[in-house]
């Protein structure tokens, strides 16, 4: 209860009194001496029943004129309705047209997706993009509180970056005063620098990728979780990782049933998620069962998008790949020392043909392996003084990884493609609205 208004969300506290309501009209019915107002206030959408008989005839004509998406204040009693979604309606005492909204352009019909994506800013007053976003509130709020509640301290890392950390191919760069800088493809360098100085960190924050793919997972700029730990090896990399997604899981279907069910996500396949362990194969074993369902995979290669969408249908919950070749993985990971062609890396791949959600692993922590990695890679060793005095003072085997939150909602909310994952996707060929 705010200052003087009731939150469709509270409405079962109000049961049989007065309550003002402030929102839009999302839809509306009418019958000769009834109009149904669906009024929502952002918190849930409820139907105010304005009949002739019970109200003055000027809040008649008010119902009467109102237009999809005109915003308005209500009065009126809560009473208890079963045929309601929610349990109750409000039959309307008083009603204010807060602006009259003519022409809304989103209306009952359906639009295509280039119409709806120029009309974000509009679009996302539906209630299936309300549910997603509620979705992605609740990942977000689940991450730092399993991060927060476990002792992590929170690291921000920088978004003007000297030096690229994920490929040099898919770097965004702009002037800062006369100097190139790159926008940040991960946080990852900077948390290995904090988790030096403060053993277990995370950063959550955006980062960019000039990906010139388009794909139903690449976004240009999205969001990722990072956690980074000292003293940690490539086992506790994918233990912490699979907690984590586990616990995340748990939280969504806690907290999520009623947005999962308006998005009609069939919560059985997802149930799975919640619970530990997850599977884990190296990538040899992967490549294996790839070419076993005649997918042509060469060893050495990275697995692309169809390659984890053949993987992700061999599990019925998150699974981890682990030992990728060194050769197709960025220059920061550590080799295995048992067989050096190989990275100590894992990615966890999301099941139901959705791929990859996790990227991270065991970084090099030997000033001259690291050296190395970076001449081979080409990359400017003036670029990385600062990182390359980690492995000069007081190095440690350490780790972390990358949780990528578009795609983990994608895959939670059942999303045939990344861009509903995000409030303002920024895409190949999109940067409005
Ligand atoms: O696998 P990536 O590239 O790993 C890193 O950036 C590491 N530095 C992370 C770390 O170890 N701290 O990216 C991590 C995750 C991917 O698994 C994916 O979920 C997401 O970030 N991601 C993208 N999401 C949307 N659009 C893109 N273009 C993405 N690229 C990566
Ligand atoms: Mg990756």
């Amino acid at each position: 209860m705010a200052a003087g208004h009731t939150y469709v969300s509270d409405i079962a506290r109000f049961e049989g009194q007065t309550v003002t309501l402030k929102g839009w009209l999302y839809a509306k019915r009418s019958s000769g001496k009834l109009h149904f107002l669906q009024v929502r206030d952002g918190t849930g959408t409820i139907q105010c029943v304005v009949s002739k008989a019970d109200v003055d005839a000027e809040v008649f004509e008010l119902s009467d004129a109102l237009t999809q998406e005109s915003s308005l204040v209500v009065t009126g009693q809560v009473r208890a309705d079963e045929r309601s979604p929610i349990g109750f309606e409000v039959g309307v005492e008083t009603l204010e047209i807060v602006q009259l909204a003519e022409g809304y352009p989103i209306g009952p019909k359906e639009h295509g997706v280039a119409f709806l994506m120029d009309n974000r800013h509009l679009w996302l007053r539906s209630s299936r993009q309300h549910a997603i976003m509620r979705v992605r509130s609740t990942v977000i709020r689940a991450s730092r509180a399993y991060f927060d509640e476990r002792d992590f301290t929170l690291i921000d890392a920088p978004i003007f970056t000297p030096a690229a950390c994920e490929g040099t191919t898919t770097l965004f760069s702009t002037d800062h005063f006369g100097e190139t800088a790159f926008l940040t493809q991960s946080g990852q360098l900077y948390l290995e620098a904090a988790a030096m100085a403060f053993g277990r960190v995370y950063c959550f924050g955006p980062t960019f990728r000039a990906e010139k793919s388009k794909t139903r997972r690449h976004l240009t700029e999205f969001w990722m979780i990072e956690p980074e730990v000292a003293y940690a090896d490539l086992d506790t990399v994918m233990d912490l990782a699979e907690d984590y997604v586990s616990t995340l899981v748990g939280r969504v279907l806690d907290e999520c049933r009623r947005e999962l069910e308006s998005l009609e996500r069939d919560v059985s396949a997802l149930e799975p998620a919640a619970e530990k362990p997850y599977p884990r194969i190296s990538y040899d074993d992967a490549v294996e069962r790839l070419r076993a369902r005649d997918v042509a995979v060469e060893w050495g290669d990275d697995f692309g998008g169809d390659e984890e969408t053949v993987l992700s249908e061999l599990f019925e919950k998150p699974f981890l790949v682990h030992r990728y070749p060194a050769s197709c993985k960025a220059f920061y990971m550590k080799n295995d020392p048992e067989r050096p062609e190989l990275a100590l890396c894992c990615d966890m791949l999301a099941p139901e043909g959705y791929g990859e959600i996790v990227g991270g692993g065991q970084r090099e922590d030997d000033l001259a392996r690291l050296d190395e990695k970076i001449d081979a890679h080409d990359l400017p060793r003036e670029s990385f003084e600062w990182y390359r005095d980690l492995r000069r003072y007081g190095s440690v085997p350490h780790g972390g990884f990358g949780l990528g939150i578009e795609r983990t909602v994608g895959w939670i909310c059942g999303l045939r493609h990344i861009r509903e994952a995000i409030p303002f996707p920024r895409l190949m060929g999109r940067v409005t609205p």
